[in-house]
Order: C-alpha cells, then structure tokens, then sequence
C-alpha cells in the first residue's frame, strides 16, 4: 500500500515534449479504464473515498492539484504539478484531491470498470476496514 510516484520517461526534443504510458510497463497493472477530471471549480474537494480492489495511476497532464492520501493510520499530503509524473494509488487508501488550478486536467488511469460496489465513501467505514488490515508502512517512494 505505498505510496508511488512514477516517474514517467519523457520524449523531448525541439518540437516539444510527449509521455507513452504502457501497461504493464510504466503503467504496473492492465489499463481498463480512463477517465479526466477538468474545469474543477474553486475550492472543491473531489475523491474522498477509497476503493476495495481498484488500483489507479493519477497523473496531471496540465496544471496542478493536491492529494491527501490516507491509509487509515498515516497521512500523506502532495502536490501533483508534473505531466512526467504518475501518482500509483493502491487499493485502500482514502483521497482527497482539492486546490485544483484552474487549468488542471487530471487524468486517472484505472485497472478495472467503474464499479460503484467497489467505493468505500464513508471515512469511519474505511477506517473500520483498515484497521483490520496488516500494517503496512505509507511511504513515498520515488521510481
Ligand atoms: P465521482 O465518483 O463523484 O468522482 P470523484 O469521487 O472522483 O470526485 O464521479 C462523478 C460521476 O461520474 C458519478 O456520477 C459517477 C461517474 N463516473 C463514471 O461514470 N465513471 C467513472 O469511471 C468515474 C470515475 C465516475
């Protein structure tokens, strides 16, 4: 359940810059879902759920959003301002994402449909189930 923050090889050269995401390669899972969030309003906090199995990669393609990580014991807060980085966020950890720039389009990549069974949405819910998982250290790791 750490925290992963993929560094993505970025193809530069004078006409300008471009990242390939690949499953199973940059991407650690089968990518079947993708979906963005843009035009986020002012002071709106999105997220704030966890998931039971979904794991997903965030990456900002453009502008810049917070994401507060959580994992029932610790708490992570960070910045993702950076389309060359992915944010791997494993399966049961509450997030919240806030201070979204006016620009931002952050764009998730997810290894399963969207599954509404699959949320945990009430933070005494999550908190209850991640007690009774083992413990695992919530570090930021940078690959
Ligand atoms: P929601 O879960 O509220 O977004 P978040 O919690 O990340 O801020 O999703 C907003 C709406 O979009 C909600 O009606 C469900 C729908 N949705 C899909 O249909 N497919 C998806 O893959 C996602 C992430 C959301």
């Amino acid at each position: 359940m750490d925290i992963k923050m993929i560094r993505l090889q970025t193809h530069g050269d004078d006409r300008g810059s471009l990242v390939a995401l690949e499953q199973e390669n940059n991407i650690p899972f089968e990518i079947k879902r993708v979906y963005y969030m843009f035009k986020t309003g002012q002071n709106v906090r999105r997220g704030c759920h966890a998931h039971r199995r979904l794991r997903q990669v965030a990456i900002a393609v453009r502008g810049s959003c917070r994401f507060l990580l959580d994992n029932g014991r610790e708490q992570i807060e960070l910045l993702l301002d950076n389309p060359a980085q992915g944010l791997l966020i494993d399966s049961f950890i509450w997030r919240e994402m806030y201070e979204f720039s006016e620009d931002c389009v952050l764009m998730v990549l997810a290894d399963q449909l969207y599954d509404e069974t699959d949320y945990v949405r009430n933070y005494n819910d999550f908190l209850e189930i991640a007690k009774k998982a083992p413990l695992i250290p919530h570090k930021l790791i940078q690959a």
